[in-house]
């Protein structure tokens, strides 16, 4: 098995069948109900979820395996000074895959080291999110019936966003898109997020700080939270959290076509009215999170799906 710790670990033809694998298993869910028998699948979470956790777990038990784990670190032996390493070297002998989340960049890197069975990466600090970039794209996919010759703007915390630099580094992969950077100066893009879109020669960002003046411009608004547990100094955050509200008076100046994403959870970056909005895509986004873990569960562990043809097999 094959651990994920960003997407990078992942080839562009492994990821696109993975999300017609979680197609086929949206309209196929009684028969892939037994994919993973008799599998157990490990949640450590050193840090709060609600998403990622429930839909990781959700995944495993809807493909008809089990699931271990803790959600807080509290009650786990970390509080007594255990290692990482020590944790995934004891967990291994208990389950088939992990799926961990940790406040600290680099430590699903580290977990997977230590580990010998697949790890995946749920969230490390503000580094990397790569299911959530799994849950992005199969909303793209769906909304346009593509993932290039887009312009995404991405707004709000673009310096600790992980779920941002996850889906920006993918994205360049894909090829052919325009980035709108909308960050406030102290929140930006990181440099080595900016190097990736640099290095594709197909891709291109710019940097603004006001959203209503770009708006009209894109096709997809992917939305972000300013993370209070980010910031080092409460009153950053405050001065910046309420930075960008998106309610319906700007989304009026919106194209028709444009989906709204965003990881969640909101604070008050979108407007409840927003919702109710054709263009708000983010409990899509949801949906399509617990296919993608589904798919990438059973994939992680050689599970193959009872009547799963894989894309590369396939005509396109
Ligand atoms: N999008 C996301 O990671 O949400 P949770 O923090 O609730 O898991």
């Amino acid at each position: 098995g094959k651990s994920v710790i960003s997407l990078d670990d992942l080839s562009i033809p492994q990821i696109t069948d993975l999300l017609h694998k979680a197609q086929y298993i949206d309209a196929h869910r009684r028969e892939v109900a037994h994919a993973c028998d008799g599998r157990v699948l490990a949640t450590l979470f050193y840090e709060p979820s609600t998403r990622t956790r429930l839909s990781f777990e959700t995944a495993m038990l809807r493909l008809g395996g089990k699931v271990i784990g803790f959600a807080g670190a509290q009650l786990a032996s970390v509080t007594k000074g255990e290692s990482i390493a020590d944790t995934l070297k004891t967990v291994s002998n208990y389950v088939d895959v992990v799926a961990i989340r940790h406040p600290k960049e680099g430590a699903a890197l580290v977990a997977s080291r230590a580990a010998s069975v697949p790890v995946i990466n749920a969230g490390d600090g503000g580094h990397m999110h790569p299911t959530q970039t799994l849950a992005d794209l199969a909303t793209l996919q769906s909304r346009f019936g593509r993932v290039t010759d887009l312009t995404v703007g991405l707004c709000g915390d673009l310096m600790f966003g992980r779920t941002v630099h996850s889906l920006i580094e993918t994205l360049c992969r894909f090829g052919n898109v325009r980035f709108v950077l909308i960050s406030p100066d102290e929140l930006k893009t990181p440099q080595y997020v900016l190097d990736r879109i640099d290095a594709t020669p197909s891709c291109s960002y710019v940097e603004v700080k006001d959203l209503v003046s770009v708006i009209g411009d894109l096709d997809v608004l992917y939305m972000t939270r300013v993370q209070k547990e980010r910031f080092f100094n409460e009153d950053d955050y405050l001065r910046l959290r309420d930075t960008y509200i998106l309610d319906e008076d700007k989304l009026a100046l919106a194209k028709e076509h444009m989906a709204v994403l965003h990881p969640l959870p909101r604070v008050n970056e979108i407007a409840v009215e927003v919702d109710d909005d054709p263009r708000a895509a983010y409990f899509e986004q949801v949906k399509n999170g617990m296919l993608m873990r589904m798919a990438l569960e059973s994939t992680v562990m050689g599970d193959e799906l009872p009547g799963y043809e894989p894309f590369e097999n396939k005509e396109v």
